[in-house]
């Protein structure tokens, strides 16, 4: 038994998406969340520059005395997973992009998939890679949709601006015949419905948040990591300035928390 905290990081509101997840499948567990709102967007930036950043907030969760991880950043999770993983050997580290690509092998029926997420992400190729190590057939269609992030963190979740953004964004891989589509950005679900409506019914939208929370689960089980349940769980939220946050807070997770801002650049 483990009563410390969990880590979780993005560049700003996206990994909301993954918290509630975890809350839903480990509600005992105390979390830490840190929303880097000072630097969003991370997916237009060079790899140097996200390694920098995300060392500098797990130093940063490190001081909350957290015993686990959750990167809940496609960007950072398909860019810097190993250099972080070398950095902070100690710290067991979750990561979204495996649970993504096993949630959309386990969706997909005619192997014609879509991707959208960051350009960060998407000139990784990471998901492609571990997508066709799986199965070989796999065919991938691939689209950045950088302006979903800032739209993400405005709250235009579903409006007129968000709508007419997706069609344009969406019609190439709807082109392909695209059976699923690859939330490849924490920020993503957050415009669910607007994408929704565009793909249709017939394509399924998998969300990586998911499968990220049961992979954390099963890490901590079999590692006797879990809390013990005898204290009620705290969820602690930082951000490095302000920004929407408690409101898109509240609308990601039903509950009203009150957000502290931090210098990350001290650590
Ligand atoms: N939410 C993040 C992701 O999953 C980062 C988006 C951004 O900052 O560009 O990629």
């Amino acid at each position: 038994m483990d009563n410390r905290p969990i880590g979780v990081f993005d560049s700003g509101v996206g990994g909301l998406t993954v918290v509630k997840q975890i809350v839903k499948l480990l509600p005992e567990e105390s979390l830490v969340y840190f929303g880097d709102t000072a630097r969003v967007p991370y997916g237009s930036k060079s790899k140097e520059t996200i390694v920098k950043f995300s060392k500098q907030i797990i130093r940063f969760l490190k001081t909350k005395n957290v015993k686990a991880v959750v990167i809940a950043c496609n960007t950072v999770s398909s860019n810097c997973y190993e250099d972080l993983s070398e950095e902070f050997p100690d710290l067991p580290i979750t990561e979204v992009v495996t649970p993504g690509v096993e949630s959309c092998i386990a969706a997909t029926r005619n192997k014609i998939v879509g991707l959208i997420g960051t350009y960060g992400t998407v000139s990784s190729g990471a998901y492609e890679r571990r997508l066709k190590a799986a199965d070989p057939e796999i065919k991938v269609y691939k689209k950045a949709c950088p302006l979903f992030v800032p739209l993400a963190e405005e709250g235009w979740a579903n409006n007129e601006v968000a709508r007419l953004t997706a069609g344009i964004y969406l019609k190439e891989l709807m082109d392909k015949n695209v059976d699923s589509i690859i939330l490849g950005c924490t920020h993503y679900p957050i415009l669910k419905k607007c994408i929704g409506n565009i793909v249709g019914e017939n394509v399924t939208i998998v969300d990586p948040a998911k499968a990220t929370a049961m992979k954390l689960k099963k890490y901590l089980e079999e590692n006797n990591m879990l809390n013990a349940g005898d204290k009620e769980a705290q969820r602690l939220f930082y951000v490095s300035d302000r920004s929407h946050f408690e409101q898109i807070c509240s609308r990601v997770l039903h509950e009203d928390h009150t957000v502290e801002k931090i210098d990350i650049e001290k650590y």
